[in-house]
């Protein structure tokens, strides 16, 4: 069987854990492919909430969970959630690739001080020492997971890389690293992870050769796609469905399904443009009802209506098969509903259906609203599509030209719609 992948179409916290949760069922591996514990996936099992940084979400389905080389790990944040699965009575089958890069303690340090050193100019990074982790990859300096595997490596490379972060360090007048220290930590979490340590990319390719679903977890979204988001507003790694090729080492006829996960609304923690943001009355209601705080910071998620554009952008990128649309049910008692059809050049007033292609050509333009009529408390049915939240995802798509399979009308299992098979 081909892989199937589900990406954010929006900028993150669509709700793919929920959506990976679902679709788990009927996959036996689950991978995730870029990003590190930047991510933060809710899955909600009865009253049981469960977040995921690092682990992809169909782990809980008992699912064999892979962690590709594309991603950037945090060996604590693993450990922990190892543990907390432990409490929970589960014990995962997970492999993590020799080749994914290890978070270090001074990567996150970095991130914490440059984000302080730009100011008002920030990126709001979630400072989990993601930005800083994948540069040194690209540097050829960076630790792989493979390296806990052997003592000596492990001390050899920690040595290496803090004499070069002991120069970054010193540019901020930071005390430079206690070397022994880090050794002392890591050597700690290799006994830990050693055995869950391997070659994913022969194991996933081995399960598509004998026919398995395997099912691949995006994180982040479309949009904060290193290349292809609003940069330099962006995350550190390709988010788009193509990342999964380079981040799992699977060729690219191995995918036959992209599945987008979109917000019936828009949200983006941190920096960076957002043509359709709400402010005042408006924002709060949306906020509190659709509990937009972060995952992973508990940031208040700034949240907008729907943006047509943004979305239609991601089809592009990703050739997203069909959408899964979370959180209608937020939108319950706003009336009228604002969507974003097109944007407008502030200066020209030339109207535009492309979204564009870099930040300072964003900032020229504005939204273009088209007013639809919402529903109220009466008129929802969180188990079935009543006629003006019907009309709402018509409306979504048409506009995104991609067929909408199924409607999230709460975060529980059971508050998933099948529209189409
Ligand atoms: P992810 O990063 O894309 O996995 O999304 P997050 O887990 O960060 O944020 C989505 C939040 O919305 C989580 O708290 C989910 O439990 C919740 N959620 C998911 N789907 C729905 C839905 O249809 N309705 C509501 N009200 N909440 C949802
Ligand atoms: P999930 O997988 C939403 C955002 C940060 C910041 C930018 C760069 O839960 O959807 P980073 O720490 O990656 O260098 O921060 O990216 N960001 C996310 N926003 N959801 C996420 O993950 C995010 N991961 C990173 O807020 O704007
Ligand atoms: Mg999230």
């Amino acid at each position: 069987m081909p892989a199937k992948i589900v990406i954010g179409m929006q900028w993150g916290d669509e709700g793919k854990g929920k959506i990976i949760d679902y679709l788990a069922d009927k996959a036996q591996i689950v991978a995730r492919y870029q990003g590190g514990d930047n991510a933060g996936h809710t899955v909600v099992v009865g009253d049981k909430y469960f977040r995921f940084h690092l682990m992809p979400s169909g782990v809980i389905r008992g699912k064999k969970a892979i962690l590709g080389n594309g991603m950037v790990i945090n060996p604590n944040t693993l450990v922990e959630e190892l543990r907390r699965l432990d409490e929970n009575g589960i014990e995962p089958d997970m492999l993590v690739s020799k080749k994914a890069q290890v978070i270090m303690p001074y990567h996150r340090k970095l991130d914490s001080l440059r984000e302080k050193e730009k100011g008002e100019k920030m990126i709001g990074t979630t400072k989990k020492g993601i930005g800083p982790a994948y540069e040194d990859k690209a540097r050829r300096i960076g630790l792989r997971m493979a390296d806990l595997l052997d003592e000596a490596v492990l001390s050899e490379k920690i040595e290496q890389q803090a004499k070069v972060k002991n120069i970054e360090l010193s540019n901020y007048e930071e005390e430079p690293i206690d070397i022994d220290e880090v050794i002392e930590e890591y050597t700690f979490y290799a006994g830990q992870l050693a055995k869950y340590i391997g070659d994913a990319s022969l194991e996933i390719n081995n399960a598509l050769d004998q026919g398995k679903n395997v099912l691949i977890e995006g994180a982040q979204g479309t949009h904060l796609d290193i290349d292809h988001g609003t940069y330099p507003f962006v995350t550190s790694s390709n988010t788009i469905a193509g990342g999964a090729c380079t981040g799992l080492g699977i060729g690219p006829t191995r995918i036959k399904e992209v599945v987008g996960v979109v917000k019936a609304y828009t949200t983006r923690v941190g920096e960076g443009a957002f043509p359709t943001e709400l402010n005042g009355k408006l924002l709060e209601e949306l906020r509190e009802q659709g509990g937009e705080y972060g995952t992973t910071t508990g940031r208040p998620r700034r949240c907008g209506w729907f943006d047509s554009m943004l979305v239609r952008y991601s089809k592009m990128l990703n050739n997203t098969d069909w959408i899964a649309l979370t959180k209608i049910d937020v939108l319950t008692g706003l009336d009228p509903l604002k969507i974003c059809v097109e944007y407008k050049h502030v200066m020209t007033e030339e109207h535009t259906k492309i979204f564009p292609n870099t930040l300072e050509e964003l900032y020229n333009y504005e939204p273009v609203y088209e007013e639809v009529e919402g529903w109220t408390e009466d008129e929802w049915n969180p188990k079935k599509l009543t006629k003006k939240p019907k009309a709402y995802v018509k409306k979504l798509e048409k506009l995104c030209g991609i067929p909408i399979k199924i409607v999230s009308t709460g975060p529980k299992r059971k508050e998933t719609l099948i529209l189409k098979e």
